[in-house]
């Protein structure tokens, strides 16, 4: 293998260290994420394997194409949410998946993430849900104290192409003080729910002015720029109503915990 630059480096070491941590031969299905973090994952997943250190019936739900690729590239097998629930002895409990591995654009302190800097959010966010636990893998770049800390790419907005410019215009209206109606009484209403005055809405371009993104269902991304999210769970609820937003790349306490690469070679580990 050819040298690894310092943040792919940490980015494997964490992902090598939560695989070994989580992935044990109990563990019979397993969610997979997207992005660079996770081909580490798999890598290390595959190794497990060929050292007959998993479940003898593992398999994989994966969360976009490039995780069906990844999965399939190793070895393993894919199988999809909708076929997991009859595996369910209690009758189709939605947590039907033992554990997900997934990276991240951003974590905060109480593990909120921001995801879909891979445009696989909504996937990813239906995975996780259905997961028992969430383990998020990333180099140090990821781990904040506040979202949109470090993040500076905006919240990633899956929505639908017949209506991207109406939502953004809609997205661009939210005040840092909007909230969704369930969350609109009380005290917290008063409080700002992210930094900017106004949200700034970019349609996601692909590169080389190749048209937009579209994502794996066939849908656009706005990357919503807000500043530091103070409310994460305020923001989140705010853009989903929006008619026409299909998914918000905000997590909001769905991780269990996170693994952190660092340059020297190091983990950090955050429950
Ligand atoms: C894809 C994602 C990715 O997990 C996130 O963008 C992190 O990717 P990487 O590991 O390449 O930094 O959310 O939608």
């Amino acid at each position: 293998m050819s040298a690894l630059s310092l943040a792919d480096q940490a980015k494997r070491n964490a992902a090598f260290a939560a695989v070994d941590r989580h992935v044990t031969p109990e563990v019979r299905v397993l969610g997979v994420g997207t992005g660079s973090t996770v081909v580490f994952a798999v890598e290390r997943l595959a190794e497990l394997k060929q050292q007959g250190r998993t479940h003898p019936d593992l398999v994989c739900v994966p969360t976009s194409f490039q995780s069906t690729q990844l999965i399939a590239d190793a070895g393993l097998r894919t199988a999809d949410l909708n076929d997991l629930l009859p595996l369910d002895p209690t009758g189709g409990c939605p947590a039907s998946i033992d554990v997900t591995i997934d990276g991240a654009d951003e974590v905060d302190s109480e593990l909120n993430v921001i995801k879909g800097g891979g445009a696989a959010h909504l996937r990813e966010k239906v995975v996780a849900a259905a997961s028992k636990k969430l383990v998020i893998i990333g180099d140090h770049r990821k781990d904040a104290t506040t979202l949109g800390e470090k993040w500076d790419q905006g919240v990633p907005v899956e929505v639908t192409p017949i209506a991207w410019r109406s939502i953004k215009s809609q997205i661009e209206r939210l005040t840092p003080l909007s909230r969704a109606p369930a969350a609109a009484a009380g005290p917290a209403a008063a409080a700002a729910a992210f930094e900017f005055a106004s949200p700034v809405a970019v349609l996601r371009q692909a590169v080389r002015k190749a048209g937009p993104v579209v994502t794996d269902n066939g849908n656009f991304v706005l990357d919503v720029r807000v500043g530091k999210i103070f409310d994460p769970a305020a923001v989140e609820q705010a853009i989903k109503m929006i008619p026409g937003v299909i998914e918000v790349g905000i997590f909001c306490r769905m991780a269990s915990e996170a693994w952190f690469g660092n340059d020297d070679g190091s983990i950090a580990w955050r429950i």
